[in-house]
């Protein structure tokens, strides 16, 4: 069995690309599209912007980017199996594919430049980061300044009653629906209450949310969904002081006068992807040109969270 975190989910997720949508719908009782529908109505962002999903799997949460925003996506993920069932997925859907790329790649290490990207997204893929402050870290590195990024992952329910019926899901009801279906969701059905409650007592919401803060999301916030059985975390990528003062100069310089907006400075051209040509994408777009506003852009804080 693998030793790191990221390993354990290359050897889970390898057999389950061709059956992954239908059982995670079923074996989370329908709530997992809904989950990602509200972390995709968390980004503001619009036809003329890019997003990174990191950690894209089959391309569910790539798709729904495109349905809502009509953004432009570059789907990230670590697993040939899972990507190569988005390919499929996604060219059975789309008519333009060209609207989502599909990378090969680590969270770890995005193969992407600095502040190339309008907004992240990321589903499952804050349990399986080996170094959490370091994974955020380079997911705040592709986003320009003022970008919102937007994670998901599974949560312990708060309430007792809640959290005694996920136990029993988790302990006993998963593991055998999952040996129903085959032996690698068996595994994933093993695998999932430990790990999830392993990440809620390392990182519960509050430390998360400072994890957040250190590594320039300001303003971060969370939100548990379902019962507590799923939270939605993220923030903004603040601007920083250098930012301002360059964005500063270059205004003086260039004769211009007013405030302007100092999301300028961050903007990027669309990033090259590995083995695609830079043509083949879109420019990023700063923020606000084409960018949807989207009501309530991120939750208010939830009992726990802040
Ligand atoms: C539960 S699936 C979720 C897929 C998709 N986000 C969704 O909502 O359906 C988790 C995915 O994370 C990917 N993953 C886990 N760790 C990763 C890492 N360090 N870098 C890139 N992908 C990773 C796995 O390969 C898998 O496809």
């Amino acid at each position: 069995m693998a030793e790191t975190l990221s390993g354990r989910a290359r050897e889970l997720f390898a057999p389950l690309g061709p059956t992954y949508d239908r059982y995670a719908r079923l074996l989370s009782f329908g709530q997992d599209p809904r989950w990602r529908r509200f972390l995709v109505s968390r980004l503001p962002v619009g036809p003329d912007e890019t997003v990174l999903d990191v950690a894209c799997g089959t391309g569910a949460v790539a798709l729904e980017l495109v349905r809502q925003t009509g953004c432009s996506v570059v789907g990230v993920d670590q697993s040939p199996e899972m990507l190569a069932e988005a390919r499929k997925r996604i060219g059975a859907r789309l008519i333009k594919t060209e609207r989502i790329r599909l990378v090969e790649a680590s969270a770890r290490e995005l193969p992407f430049e600095d502040a190339s990207f309008d907004g992240l997204t990321a589903a499952y893929l804050l349990r399986y980061l080996d170094d959490l402050p370091a994974g955020l870290a380079e997911l705040a590195r592709v986003l320009r300044p003022g970008a919102t990024a937007a994670l998901l992952d599974f949560s312990v329910p708060q309430s007792s009653l809640a959290r005694q019926a996920w136990n029993v899901y988790v302990d006993a009801g998963l593991p055998t629906l999952g040996r129903a279906i085959s032996p690698g969701w068996h595994e994933v059905g093993r695998f999932l209450g430990e790990s999830i409650r392993r990440f809620d007592a390392e990182w519960p919401p509050e430390r998360l949310l400072a994890a957040f803060r250190e590594v320039g999301f300001e303003s971060p916030s969370a939100r548990r969904l379902s019962l507590g059985g799923c939270l939605v975390g993220g923030g903004l990528v603040g601007v920083t002081d250098r930012d301002q003062v360059s964005h500063a100069l270059l205004t003086s310089l260039l004769g211009l006068t007013g405030s302007g907006t100092v999301q300028q400075p961050g903007r990027r051209r669309a990033p090259p992807v590995a083995g695609e040509t830079r043509e083949n994408l879109r420019s990023a777009r700063v923020a606000g040109r084409g960018g949807r506003p989207r009501s309530g852009a991120w939750p208010t804080a939830c009992g726990r969270c802040s």
